[in-house]
């Protein structure tokens, strides 16, 4: 709840004020002039690309994520290397001190003199130290603890964090220095987190990755001034986060067994496609409900695939836990993932390892169908190039192609698929014995299951069909 204050003061009457003069005047399209606006080259290639092609004058950058995701190393790189170019960059520590900066820029091994560190979070001071110095470029780390005095709300607070960024965009504008600004997100989404901020900013780029894992990805929700098709990859190191120019394989794991429940799909992050290893166990309730955890995937879509998986493929994952990872701490939320999650858990449950040439790629949808999705002949290339042979693919494919077959998706299988089961047996193979008759037990009562089963000739030696009855 916000408390807010109305004035007391009657409306203004409306629009009566106005007036046309020829600068306020609307014209014509096709007579809108397009200024030359030279862009400002970002001095880390990976971030450059996801703006778009560098930062536009007087440009207000929104750098969104976890706590401790990077996003205050990253932003001292870009800013140590336009310093070293010989332009004036203000970085504004509202959370460090200076000489918190000191240090890791030292760890960085960036340092120059016309890098300008202030440590302050009044916003007064702020501003009255940009218009000093005149900046070619500003840092405000991070927007949720700079504040207002003309404000009587707490740092962080909404109204707080709005009115500071206004009165930042009016100095953008005014003087032509783009900006970055830092803001959390909490995994709740906090009140005063950047998305208040979202409407108000020409761009909102997250950093994104798993805390554990050493990969970063910048991701771009929102460009005026470009696509939000691009993403960029770092890695973190000693030195700060590292750019990953080719991160196609990234995240395949190490792969020296031939496990069962693992298999490699290709989603594709911004316009590119990435391979990446998915994990899948599945393993008996050893009480009361089952549990199905997934890393990196939805655990909704998850849900949903172990029931087309039940349902339409015939897999009696009723008394199963199952879990699903994805490898390398990449968050996969394209739904070209599914047949990659669901053939994973496919192959847990069988017992069966997927031989591992194999890329799989396709949206499921609830009737077991595999419905295409786009840019299939992309991330065919793409597993090519690492060396995946074979590659299952939605037999719709070719409609939703958006050019010629790639050159180089000639030394590569492409296997078509119409269902998951059909792709089930093309990855798996037909099912061991013990799942063979899993499909038709859903209409009989279970005394008639037992007696159905052939497991009942060798019933002794393989302890684990038995385990694997219903009740
Ligand atoms: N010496 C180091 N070597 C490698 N990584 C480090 C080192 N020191 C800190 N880090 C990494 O930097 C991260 C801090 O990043 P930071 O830019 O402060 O995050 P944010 O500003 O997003 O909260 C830490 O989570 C840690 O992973
Ligand atoms: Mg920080």
């Amino acid at each position: 709840m916000i408390e807010t204050v109305e004035s007391s003061a009657p409306p203004p009457s409306l629009l009566s004020g106005g007036r046309v003069s020829s600068a306020t005047a609307a014209s014509p399209i096709t007579r809108v002039t397009l200024g030359d606006v030279p862009r400002m080259d970002i001095p880390v290639g990976e971030f450059h690309r996801v703006l778009g092609g560098g930062l536009v004058p007087g440009a207000l950058v929104l750098v969104g994520g976890d706590p401790g995701i990077g996003k205050s190393t990253l932003l001292l790189q870009v800013c140590g290397l336009v310093a070293a170019r010989g332009e004036r960059v203000l970085y504004v520590a509202a959370e460090e001190s200076a000489q918190q900066v000191k240090l890791r820029a030292d760890r960085f091994g960036l340092g120059s003199d016309e890098l300008y560190v202030l440590a302050e979070t009044d916003l007064a001071t702020v501003v009255a130290s940009i218009q000093a110095l005149a900046p070619r470029l500003v840092v405000i780390d991070s927007i949720q603890t700079v504040y207002t005095d003309e404000l009587s709300s707490s740092p962080g607070s909404v109204s707080q964090v709005r009115d500071c960024t206004l009165k930042l965009m009016q100095v953008a504008k005014q003087h032509h220095i783009p900006m970055f600004l830092v803001g959390h997100v909490t995994k709740e989404g906090t009140i005063a987190g950047p998305r208040v901020l979202e409407h108000i900013v020409d761009a909102v780029l997250y950093l994104e990755g798993d805390r554990y894992s050493s990969y970063r990805l910048l991701r771009s929700v929102k460009n005026r001034f470009g696509s939000t098709d691009e993403v960029g990859i770092f890695e973190m190191a000693e030195a700060g986060l590292q750019e990953v120019v080719d991160g196609a394989g990234l995240f395949l794991g190490e792969q020296h067994v031939l496990a069962p429940g693992s298999i490699v799909t290709a989603p594709l992050e911004g316009t590119r496609p990435l391979l990446v290893e998915v994990q899948g166990l599945a393993s008996a309730t050893s009480f009361g409900l089952p549990r199905r955890t997934a890393n990196g995937f939805d655990v909704n879509r998850l849900h949903m695939l172990i029931a087309v998986l039940t349902k339409r493929a015939g897999l009696r994952l009723g008394n199963q836990d199952v879990y699903v990872n994805v490898v390398g701490g990449l968050r996969v939320t394209e739904p070209a993932a599914d047949l990659g999650v669901a053939l994973a858990v496919a192959s847990s449950y069988r017992d069966q390892p997927v031989a591992r040439n194999i890329m799989a790629v396709g949206e499921i949808g609830l009737a077991g169908e595999l419905r295409t999705v786009r840019q299939v002949e992309r991330r065919v290339a793409e597993a090519a190039r690492l060396g995946f042979s074979r590659c299952v693919v939605p037999k719709q494919w070719r409609r939703g192609a958006t050019r010629p077959r790639a050159s180089s998706t000639v030394d590569v299988e492409t296997i078509e698929a119409d269902s998951v089961e059909m792709a089930l047996d093309i990855v798996l193979g037909p099912p061991p014995r013990q799942h063979r008759r899993a499909a038709a037990d859903d209409t009989m009562p279970p005394t008639q299951v037992s007696q159905s089963h052939t497991f009942s000739e060798d019933s002794g030696a393989d302890d684990r069909t038995a385990d694997r009855t219903d009740y």
